[in-house]
Order: C-alpha cells, then structure tokens, then sequence
C-alpha cells in the first residue's frame, strides 16, 4: 500500500523519543571464542563490531520500558493520557498476553487500548503506519509505539551465519497530533512467499515446542541469508522510489535517510542504487548489530540526541523483515504538538 497523507486535515508527528540498550556487550571477539568467526569476518561483511544481550531474566516489556518512559518524558505526555500503546515485537514476552498490554500495566497507561504487532524488522514502520491511521482519523490522540526485540533468546549460538547479526534493544516514540509537518507518506509492502527465508519454524500452531523440536533446535532463528540480501536489497530501493514519487520528491529533498540495520552492506548497496549523499545516512549498526523491529527508533533517538533532527528536517526511514515485509515512511521533522 501507497499513500501521500500530506493533504490530510490531521498532521502527526512523532513528539517524543526514547531507547533503551542492555548493558551487557558482546564483541565479534567474544563471538569468535563462541564459532568458528572472526572480527575481520564479521566486520568485512556485515559492519558490526559489538551488540548488546538482555540479562536471562530480561523479557521484551523489561526492554521497552526505559525506552517508553523517555519517550513519554520527552513529549510531555503521561502514562494515563495515553490512548494506544502498540508494541512491535518478534520476541513477546510470551505468545499472549501481548507484551503492549504487559508494558501499559507497568506504565500506568489505565486508558489505553493496547496490542502487539508482528511484521519482523519492518514493525516499527508498520506500527507507525497504524498508529498514524488512528491519530489521523481522530480515534487516538497520545499514542506509544514501541519497538522491543530480545532476539538473543531465539537465536541459535552455535550458528555463526545468524549468531553474529543480530542484538537486543528497545526504541519507542509517542505519536500526536501536531500543528503542521509531520508524516508526508507510506509505502508497506508483504511478500509471505518467502517467508520461510527467515523464520522461527517452531513454537507456534504449525510445531509447538516438542522434545523433537528441541533436538532439532527449531525454536530458533532460520535464515537463508543470501535470499534475504537479495530481497532486502531490491525492496529497500523499490519502497523509497515509489514512496518519494508519491510524495513528489526526490532523493535531493531527503535531509537524512534511516535505513534499519541489518547489514552494512545492504545499506550501502542501497544508498548507491537511490544515488543517496552517504553523508546523510544513519548508521549504528557497527554498536547494536541488527535489533529488528528496534532499530530504527533507537537510530532516531540517537540522531535526536546528536542534532540531527531539527525543525524541517526531511526524514527518509525503510525497513525490510520477516515475512518477509518491507515498508518505508517519509515525514518532515516537527515536535510542535497540537496546540
Ligand atoms: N564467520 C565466518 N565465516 C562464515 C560465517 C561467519 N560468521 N558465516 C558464514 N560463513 C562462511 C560460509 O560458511 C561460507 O563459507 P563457504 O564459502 O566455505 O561455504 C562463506 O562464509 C560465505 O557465506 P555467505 O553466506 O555467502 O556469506 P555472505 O557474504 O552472504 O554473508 C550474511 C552472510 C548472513 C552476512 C549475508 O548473507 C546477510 O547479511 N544476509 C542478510 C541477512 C539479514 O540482514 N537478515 C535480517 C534481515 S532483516
């Protein structure tokens, strides 16, 4: 789905950041004392140099909320006034209740309708393209989104073409009404025929956890790597080219350009192919390797607190995930709530 929002009689905008990382760090280092890897393989090939792990107790809602009460403190806004609380997330808690519903109970968030979501590495667009329906039809208006992923729980150790890409972290943004500006645009997309490129095979209706299951270590993350490289590559440059025609820009407009951090390269392919200034891409996936559904806020976040979102800045996020989804968001930044 395709749309320019601009002429739309609600702006809404993302009036409040905030992330959240677990202490612990895990080096390419320490990884090539888990698998036969090295730092030089890892870094070549992927860009990242350190992620970071949640604490065995640790659970998705226990990510996301740090990072939802700094959001929430940035915009002012407090748990109660909150009207919908979307979590993206591939790791929950547990498979119910959702990890949103878990989260608004610790917040305090008593008048909010809340609800997970699942699109993979591209949840944090899709949320936010939800949650902007609802704001912009009048039906929400304080809403939190969170991106929460524990992926560290589900990913396979003794693998080392996954163990190495992938890391913990949470990253939410509250999403209002404001004056002008805003989000200018969408472009979501699915392609479930390759889905099973990467996936968890089993714990859910199709193979419930078995001791079979177990021994065949089916409860982790499966994925066909280079099929994903391929995709990711290709949907990252379609969805921003649809997305910036439809919003009548081009790439000259774009200010700064957050690409989900999965992989260095794919980014970098990506920004040659849009003939992108590489001067205006994000990237901090060499600290957090890829976080999923948390990346993109927690690089939002991080570009607030360098200055590099500032009134007027044109933002360019897309994102590609399980699913396998895809989807890309252009808005032009503005905190200045609804007066
Ligand atoms: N350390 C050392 N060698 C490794 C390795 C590791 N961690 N992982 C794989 N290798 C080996 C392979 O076994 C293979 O060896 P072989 O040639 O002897 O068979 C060789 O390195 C090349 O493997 P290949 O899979 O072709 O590497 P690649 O350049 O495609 O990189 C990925 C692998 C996973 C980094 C890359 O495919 C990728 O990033 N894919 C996208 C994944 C992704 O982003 N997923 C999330 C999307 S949201």
């Amino acid at each position: 789905m395709i749309a320019n929002v601009s002429g739309n009689h609600i702006a809404v905008g993302l009036t409040g950041l905030g992330f959240y990382a677990p202490e612990r760090v895990l080096t390419n280092e320490d990884l090539a004392a888990m698998v036969d890897t090295s730092d030089e393989w890892i870094t070549t090939r992927t860009g990242i140099k350190e992620r970071r792990i949640a604490e065995p107790e640790q659970a998705a809602s226990d990510l996301a909320l740090p990072a939802a009460r700094r959001a929430l403190e940035q915009a002012g806004v407090t748990a109660e006034e909150l009207d919908l609380v979307v979590v993206a997330t591939a790791t929950p808690d547990m498979l119910f209740p959702a990890t949103a519903a878990i989260l608004a109970d610790e917040l305090g968030a008593t008048r909010a309708a809340a609800y997970d979501l699942l699109a993979g590495c591209t949840g944090f667009v899709y949320a936010l393209s939800q949650v902007y329906g609802a704001v912009a039809a009048g039906l929400s208006r304080r809403a939190l989104i969170v991106g929460a992923e524990v992926l560290s729980k589900i990913t396979n150790w003794q693998d080392r073409s996954t163990c190495i890409l992938f890391g913990d972290g949470a990253g939410a943004a509250v999403v209002q009404p404001i004056t002008a500006g805003g989000i200018v645009g969408f472009e979501l997309g699915a392609d479930g025929s390759g889905g099973l490129d990467l996936c968890v095979p089993a714990g859910g209706s199709r193979r419930p956890v078995s001791p079979d299951v177990l021994e065949q270590e089916l409860q982790f993350i499966k994925m066909n790597g280079a099929e994903v490289f391929r995709f990711a590559t290709r949907v990252m440059v379609s969805s921003a080219e649809e997305l910036l025609a439809a919003c009548d820009a081009t790439v000259e407009d774009v200010d700064l350009y957050v690409p989900h951090q999965a992989n260095k390269r794919i980014v970098d392919h990506v920004v040659r192919n849009l003939g992108l200034d590489p001067e205006k891409v994000l990237m901090n996936i060499d600290r957090y390797g890829n976080t999923s559904s948390a990346s993109i806020p927690i690089c939002l976040a991080e570009a607030q607190a360098d200055g590099l979102l500032q009134e007027g800045t044109r933002v360019l996020i897309s994102a590609v995930g399980a699913g396998l989804t895809w989807g890309s968001v252009y808005l032009t930044w503005t905190t200045r709530g609804e007066e």
